[in-house]
């Protein structure tokens, strides 16, 4: 059975809790995503560096990707980054303004990470299943930024 995500959210503030560094507990966070939820493919979380308007890779759970740097306002990536609101893609294909990682990746969710009312990053997660993100992943994955920016940052 999937663990639900009342239980991984706990996990991820104990992770975020501890002594690591931020990015050691990003990536902890990108791991237990990954490996725990069967929907999730890839998992990983862009910096903003706002003033040359662009997105930087950060930990990351998944193949590795040639978009390390992706511009403000191209792929869904780089339209949360200017929207400030989550995206959530049912089907990467109907996407005209889409960044594509892999063949394999059907469905998308970026969720904007604000630090005292400031978009500074996001995560991103890509799925192998048509369809695969809900409202409940919306809302886990908001409600899981919410802790990463008053436990982290
Ligand atoms: N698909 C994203 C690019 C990043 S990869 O999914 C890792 C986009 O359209 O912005």
């Amino acid at each position: 059975m999937q663990t639900s995500y009342s239980i991984l959210l706990e996990e991820a503030k104990y992770i975020l809790a501890g002594e690591a560094s931020v990015t050691e507990k990003l990536q902890a966070i990108c791991n237990l995503l990954e490996e725990r939820v069967a929907h999730y493919d890839w998992v990983g979380f862009y910096f903003a560096d706002a003033e040359k308007r662009l997105l930087h890779l950060g930990p990351y759970k998944g193949e590795v990707t040639d978009h390390t740097i992706i511009p403000f306002g191209k792929g869904i990536c780089g339209q949360v980054a200017e929207s400030n609101q989550t995206f959530l893609v049912e089907d990467v294909r109907a996407q005209t303004n889409y960044i594509a990682c892999s063949l394999t990746v059907k469905a998308e969710i970026v969720v904007p990470l604000f630090v005292d009312g400031k978009n500074i990053g996001q995560i991103d997660i890509d799925s192998h299943t048509l369809n695969a993100f809900s409202k409940e992943d919306q809302k886990f994955l908001e409600t899981l930024n919410e802790a990463i920016a008053s436990l982290c940052f």
